[in-house]
Order: C-alpha cells, then sequence, then structure tokens
C-alpha cells in the first residue's frame, strides 16, 4: 500500500488540553504545521464545555472517553498515567497511536520510549502505544548520547534542578502564590508541595519510595538505560525541585570508556541535533532556565574535565515543556508521518 502523504490531515486528539503540556502541544502543533484536519480536545468531565484556543480559533472541549478517539490518527496523553493506562489502549484498537506522556507504558518492553534524535529506529515495532520519556530524562540523555556515541558513557552523577512547571499548572500556582504571600510579609503555606517551594529549593521530586529514592530519580536511571539501549550504564542522581517557572537544569559529572577532552566533548554536543552549546566562561556565557525557556534545544555549558579524574563535567539546560513534553511527543508523530507508519 501506497504511503499516505505526509501533509494529508490527520484527526488529532490532544488529551488534557487544559494543562501546562497540554496548552503547549496545541500551541506547538499549529506552529510546527502539524498537518492537523480535525483537533479534539480532551479533559475531564469538569473542563467538558470550555474552549481552549489552537491557531487562531476557539475550540471546545470534551470529555475524553473512549468515543472520542474513533477515527483518530495521533491522540498525544498530557493528563494522569491512569487515563492513559484506560485510554491509551483505546486509540490502538481503533487503528489510532497514542504517544503517552505519562510514567504509565516507559518501561513496558512493547511500547518504544523514544527521543527522536536518539532511537527513532524504536518506533518501527509500535503496537498503537508510543512512550514519551519524563522531562528531565530527555535533556539528560540528550547531552550524554553525543558523548556515548563518541566515547561510550560508564557511568553519570546528576544532580537536577526542576521547575515547577515540571508538576503541571499546580506546581505554577503554588509558587506563584507563595511568591505573592512573601512579597505581603506572610509566611509561604505549602499545600500542593509538602514544604514551601518559594525562596526554597527541596530535594524531592514527586514522592518518596521506601529505599528513599524519589519515584522522579528512578525513572532517571530505568528511562536513560531504555532510551540508549545501555542497561549496564550507571546513573546516580538526586532530583531537586527549585522556585523556577520553566526550565530544568542539571549537572552532570560523567565517565566514559575513552578519554574525551573538553575541546572534543564541545565538538561532538554541537554536531548532535537538537543541541545547542553555549560555553564562554571568560565571557559569563553558560544556558541558564531563562535561556531555555521558550526553546527546542537542549542547551549545554561548563564542560571542562574534572579535577580529581578523566571525568567530564557539564551544566545542561532544557524547556520542560517544551523538549522535555510537547516537542519531543510532536517529533514523534513527525517522525511516524515520515517513515509511512501512520
Ligand atoms: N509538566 C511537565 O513538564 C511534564 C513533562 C513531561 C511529562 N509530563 C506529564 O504530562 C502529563 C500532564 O502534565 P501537566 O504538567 O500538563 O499537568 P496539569 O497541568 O496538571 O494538567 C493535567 C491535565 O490532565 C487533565 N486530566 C486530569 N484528570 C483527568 C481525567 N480524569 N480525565 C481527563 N483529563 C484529565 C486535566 O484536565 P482538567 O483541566 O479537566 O482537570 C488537565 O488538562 C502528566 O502525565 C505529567 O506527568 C509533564
Amino acid at each position: 500500500m501506497a504511503n499516505r502523504p505526509s501533509n494529508d490531515p490527520r484527526t488529532v486528539a490532544v488529551v488534557g488540553a487544559t494543562g501546562a503540556v497540554g496548552e503547549v502541544v496545541l500551541r506547538l502543533l499549529a506552529e510546527r504545521d502539524f498537518p492537523v484536519g480535525e483537533l479534539r480536545a480532551l479533559a475531564s468531565e469538569r473542563s467538558a464545555g470550555r474552549t481552549v484556543a489552537f491557531a487562531g480559533r476557539d475550540v471546545v472541549v470534551q470529555e475524553a472517553r473512549p468515543e472520542a478517539f474513533d477515527g483518530v490518527d495521533f491522540a498525544f496523553f498530557a493528563a494522569t498515567g491512569s487515563l492513559s493506562k484506560t485510554l491509551a489502549p483505546e486509540v490502538a484498537k481503533r487503528g489510532g497511536i497514542a504517544i503517552d506522556k505519562s510514567n504509565t507504558w516507559r518501561l513496558n518492553d512493547e511500547v518504544p520510549l523514544v527521543v527522536p534524535e536518539i532511537n527513532p529506529d524504536a518506533l518501527e515495532k509500535h503496537k498503537g502505544i508510543v512512550a514519551c520519556p519524563n522531562c528531565t530524562t530527555i535533556g539528560f540523555v540528550m547531552a550524554l548520547e553525543p558523548l556515548h556515541r563518541e566515547a561510550g558513557v560508564k557511568s553519570v552523577v546528576v544532580t537536577t534542578l526542576q521547575a515547577v512547571s515540571g508538576s503541571g499548572k499546580p506546581g505554577i500556582e503554588e509558587l506563584t502564590r507563595q511568591k505573592a504571600e512573601i512579597d505581603r510579609g506572610e509566611a509561604p503555606t505549602p499545600d500542593f508541595y509538602p514544604i514551601p517551594i518559594a525562596d526554597n529549593a527541596l530535594p524531592l521530586c514527586e514522592s518518596f519510595r521506601e529505599d528513599g529514592y524519589s519515584t522522579e530519580e528512578i525513572k532517571l536511571l530505568n528511562e536513560t538505560r531504555k532510551i540508549m539501549s545501555a542497561p549496564q550504564m550507571d546513573v546516580s542522581m538526586t532530583c531537586v525541585r527549585v522556585p523556577v517557572p520553566i526550565g530544568h537544569s542539571a549537572t552532570l559529572l560523567v565517565e566514559t570508556e575513552r578519554t574525551i577532552s573538553p575541546e572534543r566533548a564541545r565538538e561532538v554536543l554541537s554536531a548532535f541535533p537538537g543541541v545547542e552549546v553555549m560555553d564562554d566562561p571568560s565571557e559569563n556565557v553558560f544556558p541558564t532556565a531563562m535561556d531555555v525557556s521558550g526553546r527546542d534545544e537542549v542547551l549545554v555549558g561548563r564542560v571542562r574535565k574534572d579535577l580529581a579524574s578523566d571525568r567530564l563535567w557539564l551544566w545542561q539546560v532544557s524547556d520542560n515543556l517544551r523538549k522535555g513534553a510537547a516537542t519531543n511527543a510532536i517529533q514523534i508523530a513527525e517522525e511516524m508521518i515520515r517513515r509511512g507508519l501512520k
């Protein structure tokens, strides 16, 4: 059968269209000229009847139910894990492709977990569901993969500094409210996070497990190994929530099989699609969350040799709502169209 033309309009559903990621998916579908024919904006019963903006018009939100996926080519899921668990198979059953931003399917052997610059071939084996990695993992693997291809990454020690929008709208609202409380001379009151996030840094992203690691930290380990096909790679991590609206930062200490100089590391990082190096200490040039907010590239700086070993230090930032979520999900759909998979 001949491939469907790539510009043939697709029927697209956005699940969680009223949320932090869903809003960016809607914006980027239009911005990237994705071939959208019909657009279905889906959310919970609470939002049914509201409108969301898409390509200069208002689209009425419907409740996300199985029937809403009849005839859908691509469904972008940016809601809850439990919703993805029940509804993504409904999309696949109807012949569509569910691209899921939740944690639900990422480690399932039957489901590709994809960053298109790194492992696009995994898409060929899809069975109607494709998982998009965690927002922290995406920036992390984008910085690691070029070094891995050049010198073989053995181990990484990483500390992340994660924006509140990584927790969705409740995180953004909590920081905004607590900043206003502080401005009024009041104590910030925690609600969504257990401890005040304004004027603070919390070494807790999501929730703690019995072994003392946070669930976010374990995602970083397992997802990295799957995406990079590196089951032996050691990842030692601490994930920290910081009072930044958008943009996850991370400091990485990378051990490689073969020694790689900072100069060569900058070269291979710069040559990798979707990565940009901003690194000139003499001019105080390094990337920050503010620099990356609103951009799709992963920015890397502070590349330097460790003083105590042959390892390399890097600083990496990415927009958690764009490359960490919406952009990566849309790139997956674009790649599937390019490959004639939809
Ligand atoms: N924020 C990030 O940086 C980021 C990055 C990567 C992945 N993710 C993942 O993306 C997903 C969405 O995150 P977010 O940050 O956008 O969260 P959010 O701002 O809290 O938005 C959640 C969305 O899910 C919808 N929803 C909640 N319960 C629902 C239900 N029972 N049925 C249908 N829709 C329901 C909400 O609709 P209502 O308005 O109707 O409640 C809202 O549209 C999560 O799985 C998250 O882990 C987020």
